[in-house]
């Protein structure tokens, strides 16, 4: 059991009511590493973390952490394994100050984990703001916020639905130092990003999903070096940017 891979999806499927969304997707994230997931709107990005997390639960298929089942238990359950999120639009309680967000989300830990002291380090700008309402932060502070609350979590992995949404390109390249940096501290993170030249830079794999179905998998590096075969695997015309 102890080479079982850190994150193991196989072949999934997914449906909301009778609409099938994910199509046998298999992804897997070794320990220490950033796996992007690469996909336009409505590709199956965000239905593939919420069939991880058990939010929406996968029909058929496996999902396992360090060889362990996940599939068939609730959120609480999958979080209290292991799995951290970093939802979609950051979702937080906005009434609560930055401080109370973290105190909800932290889970003691032995050793040298992450507590609210060690994401105040690493963010500073969060402790200036602790007695603050999260809802009055701006986007990126939100953001540092949300991945603040992952990290006291102390999970295994990460999860992280598409950080750079709506936030000023100068404030995505911090964020993505952060991820990079994380990782370095050993952090594993499955990333889904629509930013596919920024994410593949921070990334050492990469999957493509598109309608449901994963059309590529390979190594970040040889995709990013790769901007037509981008476009061509994200669906996207010749004369279309690739998302920033
Ligand atoms: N709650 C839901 N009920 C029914 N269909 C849904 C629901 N959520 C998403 N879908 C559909 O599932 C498909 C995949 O959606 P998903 O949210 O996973 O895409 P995404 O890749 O995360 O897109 P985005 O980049 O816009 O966040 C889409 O066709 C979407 O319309
Ligand atoms: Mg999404």
């Amino acid at each position: 059991m102890s080479d079982a891979r850190l994150l193991e999806v196989e072949r999934i499927n997914t449906y909301y009511g009778k609409s099938h969304i994910l199509h046998d997707v298999s992804l897997h994230v070794e320990q220490g590493e950033i796996v992007t997931l690469l996909g336009l709107n409505g590709a199956g990005k965000t239905t593939t973390l919420r069939s991880i997390l058990g939010l929406t639960p996968p029909r058929t298929g496996t999902v396992k952490l360090n060889g362990r089942e996940l599939r068939g238990l609730a959120p609480h359950a999958v979080a209290r394994l292991g799995v951290g999120y970093v939802p979609e639009g950051r979702r937080m309680f906005k009434n609560l100050s930055v401080l109370e967000n973290l105190q909800l989300a932290e889970r003691g830990t032995v050793g040298d984990g992450w507590t609210i002291g060690r994401v105040y380090d690493r963010f500073p700008k969060l402790k200036e703001l602790a007695g603050r309402k999260s809802g009055r932060l701006s986007g990126g502070e939100q953001e540092m916020l949300a991945i603040g609350r992952a990290l006291v979590g102390n999970p295994k992995l990460i999860l992280v639905d598409e950080p750079s949404q709506g936030l000023a390109p100068i404030i995505v390249i911090e964020l993505y130092k952060t991820l990079e940096e994380l990782r370095r501290q050993g952090a594993s993170i499955l990333l889904v990003e629509q930013n596919a030249l920024l994410a593949l830079k921070v990334s050492q794999r990469a999957y493509v999903i598109d309608d449901g179905h994963i059309v590529h998998t390979g190594a970040a590096d040889e995709l990013a070096h790769d901007q037509p075969r981008i476009r061509g695997l994200m669906g996207l015309r010749e004369d279309e940017d690739i998302p920033a």
